[in-house]
């Protein structure tokens, strides 16, 4: 039997002010407005019934936790590519319908089951899970294990836009890459999400020189305002010549590319001697194929990652990633750049401007 705290009062007012207000006129035990809440009240959830069309907002009863469960009350919740991948089933494997999209949220600790340890009611939480998604929505239920409690002065949206895209980045530059202070590194996307979030950590806690490429003079402006030593278009000739000037003609120690296609082979040719190349994705949709022999005359490693593999292969050094990245914003060191926030009803909206390409570092969707 869940061993449910519940969220004060207040807060479950927006869910069923009706009913709440009447089991305080008839004067009921606490424990009985509790359940009464828990079981009778609807959430309001942004589900997908038909892959490529929109989302439908609708009206989701409660289940009862399990024992290691936590229900979320959701403030804001990231909107990433691979939602929209996962709503038009471009995805790596189609995602069971009907189902709620998002799996980075930022909330409070409504409820937790009866063996939680390390949460409690009204604790600030960032949520990360990419498997049971449910974050479009108004509440979400996650395992205790992929909940990462936050300092209360994290805001919501920035705890919605944090965790997935800089625990990427930071598996990939230090563990993968190694990178070490004032090692020069070329980031390919570096207005999206995930490359803007490498950007700001190889600048700012790394101390690199970074090289940032991305689509538009207006994202390379965000690119170096994030702390990069230059930033341009992509074009294979300017890019070359950037890095031969940046590096005295050495080319760059690492590489991070989510680009794939055509900019990943040219990022290939900008590597210095000994220098490495981390595949984190492919936002050309486009997987470039290469001749092993490219590697051997500058002695180049090629590696890559997938974050949710990290959960599922090796759960401590995922988890660890995602609580050092949340150290590090609540240091002010790194911070998310969210450059477009809409409602709940909004997702086609969000979901087209993401395709658009004018999206720069992260959009959220907030519930309140
Ligand atoms: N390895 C992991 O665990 C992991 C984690 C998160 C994301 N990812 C992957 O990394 C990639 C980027 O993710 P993200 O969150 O940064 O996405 P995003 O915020 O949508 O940014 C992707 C950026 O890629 C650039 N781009 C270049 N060529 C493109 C093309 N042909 N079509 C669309 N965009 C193109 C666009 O910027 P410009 O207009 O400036 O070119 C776009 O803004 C995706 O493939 C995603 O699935 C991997």
């Amino acid at each position: 039997m869940a061993s449910s705290i519940f969220r004060p009062l207040l807060n479950c007012r927006r869910h069923l002010p009706g009913l709440l207000n009447n089991a305080v006129n008839l004067n009921i035990s606490l424990n009985q407005k509790q359940s009464l809440i828990r079981y009778s009240s609807t959430y309001k959830a942004a589900l997908l019934h038909e892959y490529g069309q929109n989302l439908i907002l609708e009206d989701m009863t409660r289940n009862i936790l399990k024992s290691n469960e936590v229900r979320v009350a959701v403030h804001s919740c990231g909107v990433n590519a691979s939602d929209r991948l996962m709503v038009e089933n471009l995805y790596d494997h189609p995602v069971k319908r009907p189902f709620v999209p998002g799996f980075e949220v930022c909330g409070e600790v409504l409820e937790v089951g009866s063996d939680v340890k390390t949460v409690v009611t009204g604790t600030r939480v960032i949520g990360l899970n990419k498997v049971a998604l449910g974050g479009f929505a108004e509440e979400c239920v996650l395992d205790e294990n992929d909940v990462f409690m936050v300092d209360h002065a994290v805001c919501f949206d920035a705890g919605a836009a944090l965790a997935d895209c800089y625990s990427t980045a930071l598996l990939a530059l230090n563990r993968r890459a190694q990178i070490k202070e004032g090692d020069t590194v070329l980031i390919t996307a570096a207005a999206g999400g995930l490359g803007l979030a490498a950007v700001d950590l190889a600048s700012s806690v790394y101390r690199a020189k970074v090289i940032g490429v991305c689509g538009t003079e207006g994202k390379a402006d965000l690119v170096r305002q994030k702390g990069a030593w230059a930033a341009l278009k992509y074009n294979e000739k300017h890019v070359l010549q950037k890095v031969k000037e940046v590096t005295d003609g050495k080319g760059v120690d690492v590489v991070f590319d989510a680009v794939g296609g055509d900019v990943f082979n040219t990022a290939l040719d900008c590597v210095a001697h000994e220098g490495k190349v981390v595949v984190a994705g492919f936002a050309s949709r486009v997987v470039p194929h290469i001749e092993t022999s490219r590697l051997l005359p500058k002695a180049i490693s090629i590696m890559g990652l997938s974050l949710t593999r990290y959960h599922e292969s090796d759960f401590a050094v995922y988890r660890q990633a995602v609580e050092d990245v949340i150290e590090l914003h609540e240091m002010k060191l790194i911070n998310p750049h969210i450059c477009a926030r809409f409602k709940l009803d909004e997702t086609d909206k969000a979901f087209d401007f993401i395709k658009e390409r004018r999206s720069m570092g992260k959009v959220v969707l907030e519930m309140d």
